[in-house]
């Protein structure tokens, strides 16, 4: 029996391995993300027929009760709130991971003790005090960025004098407290001392997220992502349980590439996204105070004129388009451009709106065929040969002060360098500027022009002028 749940165990584990390769191409994510399912449900059912469970109603419960609360979410929430709703998600599995470790600690605490010191029970220890520890922190975190996210609390950065010093006594109080854990568990008082690495973890996880900024939340999100895996590893030590030990350490590896991918792709170090309050100026500099030239708005009926002459054309999307949902209306005007002889691309960056992959969603939500989508660097080399960029609802991703203004924030930012095509229309609602609060020269380009409104109301009046033609 033991050998058999040993190669199920194995089986789950490559399902998870080839499932999370498979996630990294939008043709065979779909897959990938079912293939994992199954070696999840290989998992569970193989962990309840091996242990001696006593009574499976409280598990069945449970069962009931998760099932219901993913399936349920699964089909109701709304693709703008799956950055939000990653983030509750992944609060659970740190919720869970701290729970493991609790129980078992009181488990052992109210029952026979941890006994003799020896290797087998200081990786116990170890491993139940970080379940506690990290999963505390996730849990915590995971909900204020899901609060920020879903606009449940405003989204700018929150700061305080001494910030840094209050974290990092919070961090060393628990540290001090897991010393004490480990060396004497046994002792009545630890009790108490276990239970404040608790409280204090839950507070940690709420103070190093508050100044974190909301678009700056996806990579936060992904690091807590990352924890919550690694919480989930030393559950599995704590359970002795060799597919949660597998299954958390891909998760807390492919978070840790995740969340330094996004920082690449924003020219930032990850000190400097968790630390620097990105963000909190005022995200609106207005309609070009010192900025350069004139701005020159086109109304969607001119802009008709020049997309019927085009052919070529790329849109770039950002968070604009997730706000005014214009996925669809952008696939229509994009089939239009194609059916009027156009070669159309849409061009996706990387950190371009909210989260990881945003806009993939929503353009595979709109059926937008995956050979259209294009990255930053495949379309940047020949976009000086490209008729139309039109922007929709994107600003720092396409910022050329990330090129040009070296006391810029965003300076050296990999950007799509829509200014190099021959017209560029951006498509906002004002001037205002983008998450990172800093303005866009773009805007007072020579061969930009402003076409301002809802990106959904302009990309849809300009469907209108194609269909009524
Ligand atoms: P932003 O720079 O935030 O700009 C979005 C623009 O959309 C705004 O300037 C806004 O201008 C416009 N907009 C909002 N609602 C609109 C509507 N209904 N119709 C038309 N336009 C609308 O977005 P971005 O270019 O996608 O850049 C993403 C930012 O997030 C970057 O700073 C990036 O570093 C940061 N970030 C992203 C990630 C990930 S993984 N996505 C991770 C970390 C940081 P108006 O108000 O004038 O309309």
């Amino acid at each position: 029996m033991s050998n058999l749940i040993v190669i199920c165990y194995m089986v789950a584990a490559v399902l998870f391995i080839y499932g999370l390769k498979m996630l990294s191409k939008p043709t065979t994510a779909v897959r990938g993300n079912l293939i994992s399912a199954v070696g999840m449900l290989i998992a569970i059912a193989v962990t309840l027929i091996d242990r001696s469970i006593v009574s499976y109603e409280w598990i069945i419960i449970g069962g009931i009760i998760g099932a219901l609360i993913g399936a349920t979410a699964a089909v109701r929430v709304p693709m703008t709130s799956m950055p939000g709703f990653v983030a509750f998600f992944n609060g659970t599995g740190g919720l869970a991971s701290f729970l493991v470790g609790w129980s078992d600690y009181h488990m052992h605490f109210t029952r026979d003790g941890y006994g003799a010191h020896d290797l087998d029970k200081l990786v116990l220890l170890l491993a139940t005090y970080l379940a506690v520890l990290i999963g505390g922190v996730t849990f915590s975190g995971s909900m204020i960025a899901y609060a920020k996210l879903e606009e449940k609390m405003g989204s700018k950065p929150i700061l305080f004098k001494g910030q840094q010093i209050v974290n990092a006594l919070i961090l060393g109080g628990a540290l001090v407290c897991g010393v004490i854990y480990v060396w004497i568990p046994d002792a009545p008082a630890v009790y108490g001392v276990f239970a404040i690495t608790g409280v204090l973890a839950l507070i940690l996880g709420v103070l190093v997220t508050i100044p974190i900024g909301g678009a700056d939340m996806p990579v936060v999100i992904s690091l807590l992502n990352s924890y919550s895996g690694m919480a989930a590893c030393a559950s599995g030590f704590v359970l002795n349980n060799t597919v949660l030990i597998v299954a958390g350490s891909l998760v807390g590896a492919s978070g840790i590439i995740l969340t330094s991918i996004m920082c690449k792709a924003m020219n930032r170090s990850l000190a400097n996204v968790l630390f620097s309050g990105f963000g909190a100026a005022e995200g609106s500099l207005g309609g070009g105070g010192g900025a350069q030239g004139e701005v020159k708005a086109l109304s969607p009926e001119d802009a008709y004129y020049v997309l019927e002459a085009a052919s070529s054309v790329v849109f770039v999307p950002g968070y604009g388009m997730a706000v005014a949902q214009a996925q669809h209306v952008v696939r229509e005007l994009g089939d239009l451009l194609q059916h009027n002889g156009a070669d159309v691309k849409y061009a996706i960056h990387p950190v371009a709106g909210r989260m990881p992959g945003h806009m993939n969603v929503l353009l595979a939500e709109a059926n937008v065929p995956y050979e259209q989508l294009a990255e930053m660097d495949d379309v940047n080399p020949t976009i000086d040969t490209v008729d139309v960029c039109i922007v929709i609802g994107a600003n720092d991703v396409v910022n050329p002060a990330a090129r040009e203004d070296p006391s810029s924030s965003i300076y050296g930012m990999p950007i799509i360098n829509v200014d190099f095509a021959r017209t560029c229309f951006v498509i906002k609602r004002s001037m205002r500027s983008g998450f990172a609060g800093i303005e866009n020269p773009l805007f007072y380009k020579e061969n930009t022009r402003m076409v301002f409104g809802d990106a959904k109301q302009v990309v849809g009046a300009l469907v209108e002028q194609f269909k009524s033609a």
